[in-house]
């Protein structure tokens, strides 16, 4: 873990992946990206990303390229890795044999999860020890640019914002969390320590999840998820799945329950239009399409753990798809 350049491992060459991979670059890191076979061409070819600010919705160009691409484990075998980042959705985790077979190919490297269910920590646990693994937040937005074909930011690139004083959360043990808090400072990406990743975002990620059901239900109009009878619903679920949160990690949800006010919600929801870079309705419509079933995967544990913990669900049950009804 000392040597000058870390060689690092992204799995997954999307939004996020190419975004860190851009501050790792910027950190001196030799990076490769393990994708799928059908995009390795497109990822060879190199990439195009978009720093948006809240006054810049269509900034220059800036080139990713200069990083290796594989496309299997067993390539992934004879390099030698310092660590490891899962830049996939929490669905793509439990697909396949690839994660086990990836363990078992990257040696002692440090891992680095930054999936949002509430149990993707111990599916990880189940290949990678806790002494090697590092647990992040994202705290950016990232997509493929034009989201729309009326997009001011005509792309073709990946486009991402950091909002004002907003920081990546990292936990885990200290010999592997400082050497990657050090690179990813050293690369210009705002982190800050935390004791415990997963307890620290399983408050914000249920009502989010709650939120986007919510959004979802309504045909992802924020003017129809703000009618009383949409909006009530939806803060009830986000109470329900907060509460879930807390009965899983202990956190609580304390500071966060109050907010979850018809009258902060819109209030919330009028600034960040105003100031968020991009069209948010648009952003949330086209992300949470892209990994909607990730929403549901959660959603699937929210209920499972309801259930275990005997809190009752009914918001979170009426915002759940038909084909999770049943197994209600
Ligand atoms: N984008 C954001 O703003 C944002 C913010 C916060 C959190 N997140 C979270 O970050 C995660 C990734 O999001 P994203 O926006 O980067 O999604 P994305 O753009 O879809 O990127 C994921 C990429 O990984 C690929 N992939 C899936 N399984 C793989 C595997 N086994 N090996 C290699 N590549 C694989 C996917 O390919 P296919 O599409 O072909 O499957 C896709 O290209 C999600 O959990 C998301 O909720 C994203």
């Amino acid at each position: 873990m000392t040597n000058e350049q870390p060689r690092v491992l992204l799995v997954g060459a999307g939004a996020v992946g190419q975004v860190f991979a851009h501050y790792l670059r910027s950190a001196g890191c030799a990076v490769t990206f393990l994708v799928k076979e059908k995009h390795a061409a497109q990822a060879r070819a190199g990439f195009t990303l978009y720093e948006l600010g809240v006054r810049q919705r269509t900034p220059a160009p800036t080139p990713l390229s200069g990083f290796g691409v594989l496309v299997s484990e067993r390539e992934v075998q004879k390099e030698r890795w310092d660590q490891v980042w899962l830049c996939v959705s929490s669905t793509a985790l439990r697909s396949g044999e690839g994660l086990k077979k990836l363990a078992a190919s990257t040696g002692d490297a440090t891992w680095v999860m930054l999936q949002p269910a509430l149990d993707d920590r111990e599916w990880l646990l189940q290949w990678i020890p806790a002494e090697r693994l590092v647990t992040g937040m994202i705290p950016f937005l990232a997509f493929h640019a034009p989201l729309t074909p009326e997009d001011a930011l005509k792309g073709p690139g990946t486009a991402f914002w950091m909002p004002p004083l907003s920081r990546g959360l990292f936990s885990g043990p200290s010999e592997r969390l400082w050497p990657l808090l050090r690179t990813l400072r050293a690369g210009g990406f705002p982190v800050k320590e935390d004791a415990d990743v997963t307890r620290a975002a399983s408050i914000p990620s249920a009502m989010l999840c709650a939120a986007v059901l919510g959004l979802e239900a309504v045909g992802w109009s924020f003017e129809r998820l703000l009618r009383p009878e949409s909006l009530e619903r939806t803060l009830g679920a986000a109470r329900e799945a907060a509460r879930i949160a807390e009965w899983a990690t202990g956190a609580s949800p304390a500071s966060l329950l109050p907010l979850l006010r018809p009258v902060l919600i819109k209030a919330s929801l009028a600034l960040a239009t105003r100031v968020a870079p991009v069209d948010l309705e648009t952003f949330l419509r086209v992300h949470f399409t892209k990994v909607g079933e990730q929403t549901r995967l959660m959603l699937r544990t929210y209920l499972a753990m309801g259930q275990s913990a005997g809190l009752d669900t009914p918001h979170l049950q009426a915002l759940a798809p038909p084909d999770l009804a049943a197994k209600k």
